[in-house]
Parts: structure tokens; sequence; C-alpha cells
């Protein structure tokens, strides 16, 4: 080591000294600690120093804690190549070679470097293939890692085939042929060939042609009055076939007679007379046929004509439709007699309201006329009657005669009409004023939240930041068979902002056991009103703007983009099941004889049940039990309710059947969101008063859930409670540091503390593993402050009661007693 020390006398003399000192010299007089110097410089004027000089040691150790290693990968797969440098102090700095070349990611952005010095390739390319060395260097040392080389292969994949070859044969069975070769892409660096035959065969068989031969010549005919006579010829030994030649030469060959055989005379008249005999004859036959012709056609139109009297005669007017087939012709040609047609059908109409009559119209099947509902009633004869809906008007909602008995007082009706206005937007949205400090919006009981953390907007900006669920089923994205919604549709903006930070919204979803039983995507509403995928959750890249954390009753979507968002999911497996709310709602009062009991199977979400609790206290309804959450199976079992245990002397149920199903589909979509069923009970006598009965629901062949209803009805309507849809009664807005839990000094030194990668591994790595949010690390790893978003998220995931306690005692765990996180807890 070498120290040289300077002094300066302002003015006069300046004097310059400087002393060598060696390692040695120092490590024997004071050990290898660090050391410092200082120089002294004094006259007869006194004594000066200068400042001290610390002296360190510096150094690098040799060895990497971890080498980067060679690998192969296909194309477009993402490549983790990893290097932790040695030890050293300073600290090393890092950089990757390329072939030698410094590899800059804001060049190449197919490159990411990770803040704990690992090199990400994003998507293999065949120009990554190369050797990759990790370069760690400080003041003293360079060192270079082991040399790792990444080929990037490809697999070959085949053409197209060829079209078929014509069959190689002339004449005959023989063969065709096409092809196709492993181009489409050949296989490249040790990539896998293709798989199966590049050449495929089929037998063909031409057709062979065939040429015409003639047949031997026939004998010569008798010689004929032109003194003549013929033979002919075929060409049909064989004929031509398949494009064969036809035969030449001619078919008719004549030749005069010989030997004298010739007699030269002309007709004669015998021959008059047969002519004549002939012509008489042709005339007696067509007279003939003319008259067979018209007795024939009389005779058909008489049969028909007494088939209609014969059949009506039988029936006593009404003609059955046992017309025998054979007889449709005759139909088609006469048309049939519509006036006994008419009154065909009269006999079995008087017949069906006969039986009809002695029905009661009050003993048929009754349902809530309630909207977009279909059910079927399987009574036990086994009849279906399918059940449409009324229209989606909200007052419609309401059966008739409920409607009726709450529309007679007017007043009521209007403050109903008010509340309804004034409810619709603010007990679904949250809103507030945010700056770089954060904060969260709540929207009340309904399972939906925005953490906005500190530093996600801009700093110097204001954003009027909202979050909204929306309760219209038209905005709900279209599902296909096999999909269903599995969470309200939730918008948060606004749209567009620019954030420098995720932000975490938090919704509720009713899928059971989500890790293994689902499918589950992550969809955006685009500005068009149309749906795109945002990411399969499990399936996160580095081309996937979100991060979605599942817990087991919420899901937490980080993203950097506000706008529409929604669940969708698909199940893996029939066990799959969804969790069903079933609440059921009954008038509070209720002044006719008849007693509504509304039964909802809602998704498990608590922005369904509150909708549906203020829709219902709205109608004068209210819970007659504690609401049940019930698994729903993708089983394809429809959902079966059934009153039991109704008191006979005083109730009697409407309902004939034994009970009402709700088809599976339309539960497991997911596409109406307040499903329902009413069962209607009538009162033999208004003095009655008590009602108790049990209900019991369940998906055939799977869980049920049975309620216990007892209900004292009241005469008089009584006044609506409105608590639950005053947005007022609930905090809705958190801004700046008390909306977090972890105080921000604390959550600054924990992000200072676990940022910086540890040779043992107890970084922000770690606190992720510890609290269950390492599924995907590299979403944590591309931000500037890994820590910071796993601290929100904590954050989101334990609103409003995270308890710090459980966190310091994480850390603790981690072994990281430099933060000190317990102490600077109580501090707070
Ligand atoms: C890596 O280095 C080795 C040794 O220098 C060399 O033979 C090889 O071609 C290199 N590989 C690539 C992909 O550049
Ligand atoms: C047949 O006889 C007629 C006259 O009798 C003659 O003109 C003709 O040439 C003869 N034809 C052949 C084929 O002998």
């Amino acid at each position: 080591y070498f120290l040289l020390l300077f002094f300066f006398f302002a003015g006069l003399v300046v004097r310059e000294a400087s002393i060598e000192i060696t390692r040695q010299q120092v490590e024997e007089l004071f050990g290898p600690e660090d050391y410092w110097c200082q120089c002294v410089a004094w006259s007869s004027a006194g004594t000066t120093k200068s400042r001290k000089a610390h002296v360190r040691i510096a150094y690098l150790k040799k060895s990497f804690e971890q080498e980067p290693l060679g690998k192969e990968v296909s194309l477009e797969q993402e490549v983790l190549l990893q290097c932790r440098p040695p030890e050293g102090i300073p600290a090393a700095e890092v950089e990757w070679l390329k072939n030698e070349e410094i590899i800059d990611p804001a060049e190449d952005r197919n490159f990411y470097i990770t803040i704990d010095h690992n090199l990400i390739i994003k998507q293999a390319r065949l120009s990554d293939t190369a050797n990759y060395t990790c370069v760690a260097k400080n003041i003293v040392a360079k060192r270079r890692s082991t040399t790792a080389t990444v080929i990037v292969y490809v697999n070959g994949g085949w053409s197209t085939w060829t079209e078929w070859s014509v069959c190689n044969s002339r004449c005959g069975r023989g063969f065709q042929k096409r092809t196709r070769s492993c181009t489409n892409p050949a296989p490249l660096n040790g990539g896998l060939p293709c798989d199966g035959q590049a050449i495929q065969k089929l037998a063909c068989t031409t057709l062979c042609t065939v040429d015409g031969v003639w047949t031997d010549w026939s004998k010569w005919s008798a010689c004929g009055t032109e003194c003549t006579q013929w033979r002919r010829r075929e060409c049909n030994n064989p004929a031509p076939k398949n494009g064969g030649k036809d035969c030449e030469g001619m078919v008719l060959q004549s030749q005069n007679c010989t030997d004298g055989l010739c007699m030269q005379t002309a007709p004669s008249t015998d021959d008059v007379a047969l002519y004549v005999g002939i012509v008489i004859a042709v005339i007696m036959c067509l007279v003939i046929s003319v008259i067979v012709a018209l007795f024939v056609y009389r005779k058909t139109h008489r049969d028909f004509d007494s088939d209609i009297i014969d059949t009506s005669a039988l029936n006593g007017g009404f003609q059955s439709v046992n017309i025998k087939t054979a007889r449709s012709a005759d139909l088609l040609t006469a048309p049939p007699d519509l006036t006994n047609a008419a009154a065909m059908y009269r006999g079995p109409v008087y017949a069906l309201h006969d039986v009809s009559d002695k029905i009661p119209m009050t003993n048929s099947p009754l349902l809530d006329p309630l909207p977009n509902l279909k059910i079927k009633v399987y009574n036990s004869s086994g009849l279906v009657t399918p059940q449409d809906d009324l229209g989606g008007d909200f007052t419609s909602k309401l059966s008739p005669k409920v409607t009726q008995s709450l529309l007679d007082n007017s007043d009521t009706m209007n403050l109903r009409n008010q509340s309804l206005a004034r409810t619709r937007d603010p007990s679904c949205t949250a809103h507030g004023s945010f700056n770089n400090q954060g904060g969260h919006l709540i929207v009340p009981n309904s399972g939906v939240s925005l953490l906005v953390p500190a530093g996600a907007v801009p700093q110097g900006r204001v954003y009027e930041m909202y979050v909204t669920v929306h309760r219209k089923d038209s905005l709900r994205p279209p599902v296909e068979d096999i999909q269903t919604v599995l969470s309200p549709v939730v918008s948060c903006g606004p749209p567009g902002a620019l954030l420098t930070r995720p932000v975490i919204l938090t919704i509720h979803h009713c899928a059971d056991n989500v890790q293994e039983d689902w499918l589950i995507q992550l969809k955006n509403q685009l500005a068009m009103g149309e749906w795109e995928d945002v990411v399969v959750v499990g399936e996160e890249n580095f081309t996937t703007p979100c991060y979605v954390q599942m817990d087991s009753e919420a899901c937490h979507i980080l993203t950097e983009t506000l706008g529409t968002y929604c669940l969708v999911g698909q199940s893996v497996c029939k066990a799959a099941a969804k969790r069903l709310k079933l609440a059921v709602f009954g008038p509070v009062s209720c002044t006719t004889l008849d007693y509504h009991i509304r039964v909802y199977c809602l998704d498990d979400t608590q922005d369904a049940l509150k909708e549906v609790l203020q829709m219902e206290t709205q109608m004068g309804g209210k819970l007659l039990d504690e609401p049940k959450t019930l698994n729903f199976k993708d089983s394809t079992h429809n959902l079966r309710l059934s009153i039991h245990d109704v008191p006979h002397t005083h109730w009697k149920s409407k309902l004939i059947a034994k009970y009402q199903e709700i088809p599976f589909y339309q539960v497991w979509s997911g596409s109406q969101r307040t499903l329902h069923c009413t069962f209607t009970l009538e009162r033999l006598s208004s003095a009655t008063t008590e009602i108790s009965c049990k209900l019991c629901v369940r998906q055939v062949e799977g869980e049920g859930q049975i309620f216990q209803l007892s209900n004292t009805l009241e005469e008089e309507v009584q006044c609506i409670d409105t608590s639950l849809m005053d947005p007022a009664s609930n905090i809705t807005t958190l801004v700046g540091p008390n909306a977090f839990r972890i105080p921000l000094s604390i959550r600054q030194k924990l992000c200072g503390s676990l940022d910086a990668p540890q040779t043992r591994g107890n970084d922000w790595r770690m606190l992720a593993h510890k609290l269950n949010l390492d599924r995907y690390l590299n979403y944590f790893a591309t931000k500037s402050s890994p820590t910071g978003v796993i601290l929100d998220l904590w954050e989101a995931q334990h609103f409003p009661d995270g308890d710090l306690n459980e966190l310091a005692a994480v850390l603790e765990e981690m072994g990281r007693h430099d933060s000190n996180f317990a102490s600077m807890t109580t501090e707070h």
C-alpha cells in the first residue's frame, strides 16, 4: 500500500512529504483490521493535523457462488441463466457477455437482467445460440464465470402433403403416392426430427382401354325385292371400352342375288287388304282404350267421396288422423273439405275442458313469474311445464300480488323510486383523489377494492380514481358452454392513466379449490365492449401484463393498466365445484292469504348477496334464515328445491309437484345474477300468523342444504330498512399513509434491506416464499422494488385487519434481524 501526503502552507512555503507503507508493516503492528493514517505537521507556531485517511482492504474472492449452466432450449422458450458473483469488498458489479460482447438489456429488449444478477432471455431466438459468461468486478479484480453455452434448437415440423400422384400403372392395379418434407421448420441445432412417414402410398386401379372387335358376319339374308341380300356384323366382340378404339368398316354389307333367285314383281292386291285390316284394327284399339279410361276415372272419384262419408259417420264429426297412408296421394290431388276439418277437432277440445273444469285452478303448479327464469316443474305424473319470464324491469321482479300490496300505498312507492335512483351507483362505486402517497378504495360489503400503493401515481400528479362493480347481466363477458363466469365485472379507472407501480384490484370469486380443479382466465373489456383474454392464471410470462394471486375466496390482480376486468373459468374435471350462496327471503308483512318464499341461488361472492339483499329489502322482503353455501359440481345434474313439513292444519302448498328444478346449465353458466325460484303457500285463514317449514336445496346426486324456517307474519307494512343501501354507512376511501398497515418508514427500510440479493437467499425471494407468493417470482423480479410489490400484495390480502406481528414473525424466521421489524412495529 502506498500513501501520499501533501502539505500546503498558504503563501509561503510548500512542503511535500510522502510515506510508503506495506501491508506487512501494518499487519505486524495492528493486525489485519482496517486502519487510518494521519499526517501531523508542527513548527514553533504550533501543530496541525490532516484529515484521517482510512485504509480498508478490498478484495474479490475467486470462485463464483453460483455459475451459469449451459442448456439446450427450444425456440421461444424462456431461459434463465443464474449467476451469483464471488464475495468481495466493495460488492462486485456484474455484467453479462454474449460471445464476449457485453449485453445491454436497454438495447436488446429480449434480455433482462434481474436485480439478483440473473440473466433472462425472454423468448429464445436462433441468434441467442451463443456462449454466455458472467463477469464480476470491483476495484481489485475482475472474475469470469465458466462459460455457459446456450443452444437454441428447433424441432422439425412437417410441410403439408403434396397432391396425390397419378396412378403409376397404365392398366390394372398399381399405386399412387404423396410426400411431405421435414422443412416446416427443418430441425436445427439438434432439435427432434419429424415423427412419422414422409411418404404415403395408396393402391389404385387404372381402367384398361379395350379396342372394339367385329363379330363374324351373319348369314346372308333371303333375297329381297330389290334383288339384293344383306348380312351384318356387330362391334361387340368385345365392344370398345374406357376410351378404346371403335371398329373400322361397315356394319351392313349387301350383294346382288345370284343363281336367279331374284323375282322382279309389283305388290299384289293381297297386300292392300292386309294394310286396310291393320288400319281398322288400330282404330278399334283406340276406341276401346278411351272407353276403359272413362270408366276408370269415374270409378276412382266415386270411391273418394264415399270414404269421407264413411269416416265421419264412424267418428261423429271427428276425423282422426289415421287416414290410411295409401290414400294420401288422393288427398293431395283433391283438397280436403275445410268445414269438415274444423269440425273434426271439436270433440277432443270439449273433452279437455271437461277435465280441467274438475281441477281447481289454484291447484296448478304455481311459479313466481320472475325475470328470465325458466323452470321445469316435475309433478308426480311426469308432466313438464316450462314457465317463461316477464321481462327484466325491476318492479316486475315482484310477483303480481306482492307488487299490488306494495303499490297500495303510493307514498311508499315514491320513496322506493327515489331510493332506487339514489342507490343505483353509490353502493357499487368508491372513488377518491390520490397522489403519490396512494390509498385504498373499497366498495363496501362487496369484496371489491382497489389498493393504490405509494408511488403508483407519478410524483406531482393527482388522479381521480374509482372502482365500480357492474350489475347488468349484459355487461358480463360472453362464455362458451364449458365456461362459467366466476366473479363480478369490475371497472377501475381512470382508464389509460399512467402508473409507475402496479395497483392491486381485489375481487371475490366463487370457484372452489381454484388451484387444482379450475383453469382460470382473466378477461379485460376493450373500448368497443369486446372482451380479450389477458392471462391464464398460472401461465404468466414476460409478455403478460398482469399477475393474478388466487386466494380461496378472493383474487388479487396486480396491474399497471386500469380498466374493466372479470374472471372466467373452465373446470378441469367433473369434481370441480362452484360455490353457490343460497338465501331464502319472505315478505316482512303479508296482507293476502298467499305467502311467497323466494330461494336465491347466487354465485358465492359478497357482491351478489349484497345486490339481492338490497333488491329484496326494497321489495319488502327479509331474510328468513342465515344464507348457506353449497358446492355445485360440474356434474350436469340439476338443482332441486323442495318444501317439507308445512303445517297442514293452517297452510297449504300451492305446488302440486314434489319439487322444482333449475336446469344445470342455468346455474353453472353464472350468466344470471339473481337466479331464484319461488314457493307459494296459502293460509287457510288470515288469522294464521305463524309459519314454519323446511326448505331443502340440493344438487341431484350431490351436496344439499336444509333451511329450517319459522317466522311470524305482520299485518302492517313496516318501515323499510335502508341501512344496507346507504353508501355513507361505510368507509369507502382511505387516502395517504393511513390506508396501509405497514408504516411508510418501515416499508422503505424493508425494501432497502430485502431488495438486494443475499448470498444466503434470505432476501425478497424468501419473503415471497414464506408468504406463499412465489408462484411466479419473475413478475416481482422485473419490478424496481420486488419487496415493495410483495408487501403491497400482503396489504391487499390482509385488508382490513392485517397482523403486523405475523409479518414480523416471518421476517424473524428468515433470520433478518437486521431489519428488526418487530421492534419497529412496536414503536408505531
Ligand atoms: C463457444 O465456444 C467454443 C470454444 O471457444 C466454440 O468452439 C463454440 O463454437 C462456441 N459456441 C458458440 C455457440 O459460439
Ligand atoms: C347388281 O345388278 C345390277 C343390275 O342388275 C348392276 O347394275 C349392279 O352393278 C350389280 N351389283 C353388284 C354388286 O354386282
